[in-house]
């Protein structure tokens, strides 16, 4: 059972905290579904695009780049804060995805990269997306794939998994991770609002890193709840949660460097006209 607020609490509080930091690692792969996530939606010239859980903002950008106007939205403060010193272009506002603070039908697109894995209530925003969104506006969203494929999340669960450790209290109950791995959960989350024309497919590619560290720091500050777990353990544990986590990444060196699989889940959608809302 999960608790809407203690969850939604917990995470905003995570990403305030590693905003900085995500901002570092994250956007140098997460932009590479920036291309067909504004595909998806036909980003160009005098559409309205709204981009959910912004985070630092390079997908508004994007956005604008192709000639759109458009609005980042974000729950972390200091998120908000990197987007607009980076991309003063674009607008930021700091809000809620599963109450978004705008109209009726005043966007041509919603899009959201890498967002849905973290909301308490996705149904919520979903509907959230269709009533923002204009008669035969479209949304497109990704999630991560499962961990047998999205191996960069992959080898620290498994890590995590192998030593066998739980969660500490401080970590509240959340919704399944990959839920949205599965395409079938993509096409009920969308058909069940009214969107239309819905069509999923996979995004694969490789992350090259220069070493071990690199990506270890990378996902402890680019998880909230799973960099929560582990630095809630004693160090010994932490260092054998490493361990594991070194053995799986070695599988992965290409000489000096590092190429580790990534998979993603990209659902897009058109918001039927007949619907009110
Ligand atoms: C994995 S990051 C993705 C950021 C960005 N879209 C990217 O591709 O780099 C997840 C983002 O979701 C934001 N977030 C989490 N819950 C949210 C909510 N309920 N409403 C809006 N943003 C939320 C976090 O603050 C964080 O910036």
């Amino acid at each position: 059972m999960i608790d809407v607020d203690a969850f939604t609490t917990f995470e905003t509080a995570g990403w305030d905290a590693t905003a900085a930091q995500y901002d570092h690692y994250w956007p140098i792969l997460t932009s590479r579904l920036n291309g067909p996530l504004l595909d998806a939606v036909g980003a160009g010239p005098d559409t309205r695009v709204l981009d959910v859980a912004c985070g630092p903002g390079y997908l508004a950008a994007s956005a604008i780049e192709r000639g759109a106007t458009a609005v980042g939205i974000d729950i972390a403060e200091p998120m908000i804060e990197i987007a607009r010193q980076r991309f003063p272009q674009a607008e930021f506002r700091r809000g809620d995805a599963q109450a978004l603070p705008f109209p009726d039908r005043c966007f041509d697109s919603v899009v959201g990269n890498l967002a849905l894995p973290h909301f308490a209530r996705p149904e919520q925003a979903a509907a959230e997306f269709r009533r923002v969104l204009t008669a035969g506006g479209r949304v497109a969203l990704t999630a991560w794939n499962h961990p047998a494929r999205a191996r960069l999340v992959g080898v620290l669960l498994e890590a995590v998994h192998e030593v066998g450790i739980a969660p500490p209290a401080t970590v509240p109950a959340g919704p399944n991770f990959f839920r949205f791995a599965e395409d079938s959960e993509l096409k009920s989350l969308l058909g069940n609002q009214g969107f239309e024309d819905i069509d999923i497919r996979t995004v694969e590619f490789t992350h090259s890193v220069d070493n071990g560290d690199e990506l270890w720091d990378g996902l402890l500050h680019g998880t909230v709840r799973t960099s929560a777990v582990i630095r809630g353990q004693p160090d010994d544990v932490v260092r054998q949660i490493r361990a594991e986590f070194d053995r799986r990444v070695d599988d992965y060196r290409i000489g000096e460097k590092y190429a580790v699989p990534v998979s993603f889940k990209l659902a897009s959608a058109r918001r039927s006209g007949r619907h009110n809302g």
